[in-house]
């Protein structure tokens, strides 16, 4: 027992999908690092497994019944105070719709329904089933509720059809559910994270960006969001979903970017700025689309707004700003110029000339360096990975601030 979730308690709810004995699995995974598991099952889940197998694997008796409080020996309310999280797995189709519009017509509907705590749902179905605009309806309405939806895998599925729709791995649902209940060290964080890449248009259809796709800010924001803070996202263009975060505000261009942080900039308490932010734009801006005409087109460039210098300049107390820099060359020489004609407290730098290290990749070749000099060689990294160094770093930072 590795003992992760150790003195914890989790409530498993099993509902009626063909997926529902890979739930028995992930009880014992559960168990193995040191939680408790009270397993509460819809009447259709029997069908598929018996609610022996989950008693004796937990050795807690099952919930099924909302009004047989005798024999399970636990009420709707209890189960739905007394844990630490509640995961839903396999989720079926019909109940993720039930929930989404709040009906309680069974046990396991009623307890997440009473349910102040963190819940977690495990979507398996039928591909044209999990693809139904109406289930897709329902899942959008659930995750801007706060529910956490593990997105279910691409596959062969039991029904005989290939796509979307299996039961996401269980090694996956289990680092998600470790990531929900570990400390909540950061909880008084309100964080601003800027992310993806602006557009600086010349007409009306041409534009100069870069190839970010907004997945480092991503897995900061997961990281920073697991471990209790508050997440505001403003971001260019990305291929990532923002949704699940405390609020989300999408810009084009560098200017729009600093606009938009204006706004709140004084109500965060860290700053961490991922986003590629165009260095020129367009000396002008050209109504209409430029047609093809002469053999060369001279264009002129002017210098951008410097979104992350504004907020440099800008900084109050006790607030912590986080830069990142993408370079080819003196990579730790320009990263500390930037913390200072910047007025950075930390910057990540990343060397971009290393293989698999930068844009559209899911790692990076990193240094964590802070105001004081210090230096942090972190070498290449996933990019989940560099998310735990810097929410470790900025905790212990916090300590000093
Ligand atoms: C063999 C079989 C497999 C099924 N598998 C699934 C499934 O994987 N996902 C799903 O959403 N529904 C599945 N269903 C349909 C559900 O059992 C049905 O929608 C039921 O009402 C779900 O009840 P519950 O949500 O109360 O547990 C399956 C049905 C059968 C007969």
């Amino acid at each position: 027992m590795s003992g992760e979730l150790k003195g914890k308690k989790i409530v498993l709810g099993v509902t009626g999908g063909i997926s529902a004995y890979k739930a028995c699995e992930l009880s014992r995974m559960i168990i193995k690092e040191g939680a408790q598991v009270k397993v509460v099952m819809t009447n259709n889940a029997k069908k598929f497994v018996s609610s022996l197998t989950f008693q004796y694997l937990t050795g807690n008796k099952v919930a099924d019944d909302m009004y047989d409080l005798e024999e399970s020996g636990i009420s709707h309310i209890q189960l739905a105070d007394e844990n630490d999280l509640i995961v839903i797995c396999p989720a079926t189709a019909n109940f993720i719709s039930k929930y989404a519009n709040g009906i309680a017509d069974n046990l396991l509907l009623n307890v997440l329904l009473a349910s102040k705590s963190q819940i977690i749902l495990c979507p398996a179905m039928n591909v044209n089933m999990y693809e139904n605009n109406l289930i897709q309806d329902n899942i959008k309405k659930l995750i801007k509720n706060g529910i956490h939806i593990v997105e279910p895998d691409s596959g062969a599925l039991a029904c005989g059809w290939i796509g979307k729709g299996r039961l996401a791995n269980l090694e996956t649902i289990m680092e998600i559910i470790k990531k929900k209940v570990q400390n909540k060290s950061l909880k008084k964080e309100n964080v601003l994270i800027t992310a993806g890449a602006t557009r600086e248009y010349m007409d009306p259809v041409r534009f100069i960006s870069n190839p970010s796709t907004g997945v480092m800010g991503y897995c900061i924001a997961e990281e920073f969001q697991s471990k209790g803070a508050k997440i505001n996202i403003v971001a260019g263009y990305n291929e990532v979903n923002f949704d699940k975060f405390d609020s989300y505000k999408e810009i084009t261009t560098a200017e729009e970017m600093r606009n938009e942080i204006s706004k709140n900039l004084n109500k965060y308490s860290l700053v961490i700025k991922t986003a590629a932010v165009g260095d020129y734009r367009f000396s002008t801006r050209l109504d209409n689309k430029v047609k093809k005409s002469d053999d060369v087109f001279r264009v002129e460039l002017e210098k951008n707004i410097d979104v992350l210098k504004y907020i440099g300049e800008n900084k109050k107390e006790n607030q912590i700003i986080v830069g990142f820099a993408a370079e080819t060359q003196n990579v730790v020489e320009n990263a500390k110029k930037k913390i200072n004609s910047k007025n950075l407290d930390l910057i990540v730098a990343n060397d971009i000339s290393k293989k698999n290290s930068g844009f559209g990749q899911s790692s990076n070749f990193s240094f964590l360096i802070d105001s004081s000099g210090n230096i942090d060689e972190l070498g290449l990294i996933d990019k989940n990975d560099l998310a735990k160094k810097l929410a470790s770093k900025i905790e212990k930072m916090r300590q000093n601030f």
